[in-house]
């Protein structure tokens, strides 16, 4: 795709925001579907439209002032990916998407592609008997689509837990084992149409209340398990066949070794310390693979690490945005809510830092 195109973005969070701004060098415009006002992408967006993810003449003129539409927020509707595609060539595609919109059926995909994953079930209208069979108790109950930052799922450690959790969480569930991880794990992998695959470093990831609070990067665990996770993301995303990245959340302890947790076919949360600490950053290395241009290098220059901007926190920017070695980052969110992503910084580290200090 020559540059002057059109990267239509579906969403319009921090995510696209951050795709436009690295689309911008590389000569190309981009264009917005989002349902919100003034969004943090459309701020620095070329062309915004606002309207719902199913209103049929807004994906129309979508549609038809891109040149290929990517997204940001992979859980829109299937039928407005379906109306999209007839009009334009979307990457990630349907096919991605049925998949990593589910979390039973991405799980699946990870045993198909001989990678371990923590035991689980599907969970219909309520039935437990798989549950009760390959599970067992304790076990997270999540719902199979739209979850996010832990929103639709329940640990349950009794049978009455789990039906109660049926009831609320409602009728198309997944039940897995309770991992006694050690460390969360991540790999953002990118594939361009003509099949290249290249992936960024392992890194690690530490929650709080189930939002991403601090990425270390690289993960500070031994060079083989980051290792096994690069090529497990790799092998995940040629056997999907995905244009575009592919994030692989994984869970690893020393019992269990390395498990697939969950997957999603867009830039992530925890690759935002590749923009200054890479050779190229997530968000161009997507824009790359979509105008199918050769991918960038992803190798590392520094080590990084990536702490969240939740809710008020990121009131207190002029301490960061003061050190030469920190980075700041603000999504132009006007409103303030608790745990709401506001903005993010990265401090970079000597090459190194993270295997001297960790636990590695
Ligand atoms: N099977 C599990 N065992 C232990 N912890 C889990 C399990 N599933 C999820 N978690 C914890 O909850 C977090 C959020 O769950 P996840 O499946 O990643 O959903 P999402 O990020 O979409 O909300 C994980 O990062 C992990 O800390
Ligand atoms: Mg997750």
């Amino acid at each position: 795709m020559p540059p002057g195109s059109v990267i239509g973005i579906l969403g319009g969070g921090q995510l696209g925001r951050m795709i436009a701004l690295a689309a911008a060098p590389l000569g190309y415009r981009c264009a917005v579907l989002t349902p919100e006002e003034d969004s943090p992408a459309s701020q620095v967006a070329w062309h915004t439209i606002v309207a719902p993810y199913d209103d049929a003449a807004a994906l129309e003129r979508f549609a038809d002032l891109s040149d290929v539409v990517t997204l940001e927020f992979e859980n829109v509707p299937a039928q407005a990916v379906a109306a999209l595609a007839a009009r334009v060539p979307t990457a990630p595609d349907e096919r991605v998407l049925a998949v990593t919109q589910d979390r039973l059926k991405e799980k699946t995909l990870a045993r198909e592609a001989g990678l371990a994953t923590v035991a689980f079930a599907a969970v219909e209208r309520g039935d437990l008997s798989a549950m009760r069979e390959t599970v067992g108790f304790p076990a997270i109950l999540k719902t199979r689509r739209m979850g996010y930052d832990g929103k639709g799922q329940r640990r349950v450690d009794t049978l009455e837990a789990a039906e109660r959790a049926c009831r609320d969480l409602g009728d198309s569930l997944i039940a897995e084992a309770v991992c006694p991880f050690e460390l969360e794990l991540s790999v953002i992998a990118a594939r361009s149409p003509g099949g290249e695959i290249r992936a960024f470093d392992a890194v690690e990831n530490a929650h709080e209340n189930h939002i991403l609070r601090t990425t270390y990067a690289p993960a500070r665990i031994a060079e083989a398990v980051r290792a096994e996770a690069q090529e497990a993301a790799r092998r995940l995303a040629g056997r999907l066949a995905l244009v575009g990245l592919l994030a692989v959340e994984f869970f690893w302890s020393p019992e269990a070794g390395l498990l697939v947790n969950e997957m999603a076919p867009r830039p992530h949360n925890s690759g935002h310390w590749t923009i200054e600490a890479c050779r190229t950053s997530q968000f161009e290395q997507l824009v790359r693979a979509v105008c199918g241009l050769p991918l960038g290098d992803p190798a590392r220059r520094h080590d990084a690490t990536m702490t969240n901007l939740l809710g008020a926190e990121a009131d207190d920017w002029a301490e960061p945005v003061a050190d030469p070695d920190t980075h700041l980052h603000l999504y132009g969110k006007a409103e303030v809510r608790e745990g709401r992503k506001m903005g993010h910084v990265t401090r970079l580290l000597p090459l190194g830092s993270h295997i001297a200090d960790g636990n590695g």
